[in-house]
């Protein structure tokens, strides 16, 4: 069987798409909560209740346990677990990464997966720490593309098979590996070895991670972050092109008695009130939850409550074409998250040329939000805006216009654009009423590029007292501009 991902909508890099697996169609992007066959927290033929579509469990955990493996040879993986929806198998390789070996070779474990019926197989990857240096990165990357492509010729019957893109944080290996793979080309491109970034809030690298890799890959291939589990990034990952994630921090964050949020995680201990209404939350208090028997499972239920939820909110999002701002808040919820979404903006030529142009509103958010893909559109399209004659730029709209041939609005962050089009994307955008130093820096640039683009023009800036900016100085020394201030009419 060949591949089939088809994109139904987008929204910056994100997408809302259908992956078309033996066992049926999943919709993306979506969590696999991880299954461990030893032990089950929470039964596989539940986790449709949470929302789960899709599972994953280890291959390398049901092979090397006989009653396990000779049941999922007998009456294959589907029965094992009883679940009928589709299942994704990993191979070993992180237990290669935490214990430096495995009793498997790569073959072995590919003809494993396909004999217990697996519906998308992963080859035996070697996930290579992020600090190791450039030379062992390269090494570990070189073997675990011939891996790859040893597995991909060894599958020959409809299982998916998934293509692990490795190169630690080298953003120059991660695109360069994707860019081998696609060559080989495989169903499903997971990012691999990014849970020690995640694990150390190293949330900036690990975008720089996911927009080389993405940059290396078609941009229709279904991506699989390895190992991402926790709600509050999935809305940024999501924003840069990733379509399923793994959870097994909805069971692991449950063990250490931690209580997940999409804004972060607390420890149930320090909960005085239950902030969500799942059906765990809905029927107990803190205290009943604290001292429950079976607190471990009633955290990892309410654990993947919220992880399905965010995911809605998520799909809701680019839907709407509000995925941005949706990362804009999740990103406030910590630190190093914000330190992320300002390395996000930096690809925001990039995810430009994802972001579909017309969307609903646009709502600035704080200063991050002035090298949003649709600020940096607007720059290019500039080159399109001819002014003839005379042009008043008018800080806040008004009708006495008529002593000029042309009314432009100067709107940070985007700039002066023609008055027409007020109340169309994404100029009818919802800002704060004081401008913030980035916002108006950015619209200054734009207002000078759209002069220098029209030397022929007359420009008279009608300028407020409060937007004073030494910007304004270069516009000044402009020919064809001139500045009025002005008090409010
Ligand atoms: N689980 C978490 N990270 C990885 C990875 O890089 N490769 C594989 N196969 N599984 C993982
Ligand atoms: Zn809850």
């Amino acid at each position: 069987m060949s591949s089939q991902f088809d994109i139904i909508h987008k929204d910056a890099a994100g997408r809302i798409g259908k992956l078309t697996t033996p066992h049926g169609v999943v919709e993306t992007p979506t969590v696999m909560p991880v299954i461990n066959p030893n032990i089950q927290t929470i039964k596989p033929s539940e986790m449709r209740e949470f929302g789960a579509e899709i599972l994953i469990t280890n291959s390398y955990i049901i092979y090397r346990k006989d009653e396990l493996r000779e049941k999922a040879l007998k009456d294959g993986l589907h029965a094992l677990l009883d679940f009928d929806g589709p299942l994704m198998t990993d191979s070993g390789s992180f237990q290669l990464s935490v214990y430096g070996e495995v009793e498997v070779t790569n073959e072995m474990i590919i003809d494993f997966q396909q004999k217990i019926g697996t519906d998308i197989g992963v080859p035996l990857d070697i996930p290579t720490h992020p600090d190791v240096s450039y030379e062992k990165a390269k090494e570990d990357m070189d073997i675990t593309i011939q891996r790859l492509k040893e597995a991909r010729e060894l599958v020959k019957g409809d299982m998916l098979l998934a293509g692990p893109v490795q190169g630690a944080i080298y953003k120059d290996l991660r695109e360069e590996c994707a860019r081998e793979l696609s060559e080989i080309g495989f169903d499903v491109y997971p990012f691999g070895a990014v849970v020690p970034l995640m694990e150390s809030y190293r949330y900036a690298d690990l975008v720089d991670v996911i927009a080389s890799a993405k940059k290396g890959l078609d941009p229709t291939a279904p991506v699989h972050l390895f190992g991402a589990g926790h709600p509050m990034m999935f809305a940024l990952a999501v924003a840069l092109g990733c379509d399923l994630f793994d959870s097994a921090a909805y069971a692991l964050y449950a063990k250490d008695r931690r209580y997940i949020t999409s804004r972060g995680t607390y420890h149930v201990d320090k909960l005085k009130y239950l902030p969500c209404s799942c059906p765990v939350c809905m029927t107990h208090t803190a205290e009943e939850l604290k001292t429950a028997h079976n607190c471990t499972e009633l955290l990892a239920r309410h654990n993947l409550y919220v992880t399905f939820e965010e995911v809605r909110e998520v799909k809701q999002a680019i839907w709407e074409g509000n995925l941005l701002e949706l990362v804009e808040q999740r990103c406030r919820a910590h630190p190093r998250m914000l330190e992320a979404l300002k390395q996000m903006y930096t690809y925001s030529p990039w995810m430009e040329e994802c972001d579909p142009s017309s969307k609903s509103t646009f709502f600035y958010c704080g200063p991050e939000s002035a090298k949003r893909p649709e600020v940096l559109r607007f720059n290019r399209q500039l080159e399109r805006f001819t002014i003839e004659g005379s042009a008043l730029i008018r800080t806040y709209p008004t009708k006495r216009d008529s002593d000029y041939d042309n009314v432009l609005i100067f709107k940070p962050p985007f700039g002066s654009y023609p008055q027409e089009l007020a109340e169309v994307y994404p100029f009818n955008a919802e800002i704060v009423r004081t401008p913030d130093y980035e916002s108006l820096e950015s619209a200054y640039e734009n207002t000078i590029r759209l002069v220098e683009l029209n030397p022929n023009a007359k420009f008279t800036f009608l300028m407020q007292d409060k937007l004073g900016h030494p910007l304004v100085e270069k516009l000044e020394k402009m020919d064809n501009f001139t500045v009025v201030s002005s008090q409010k009419e």
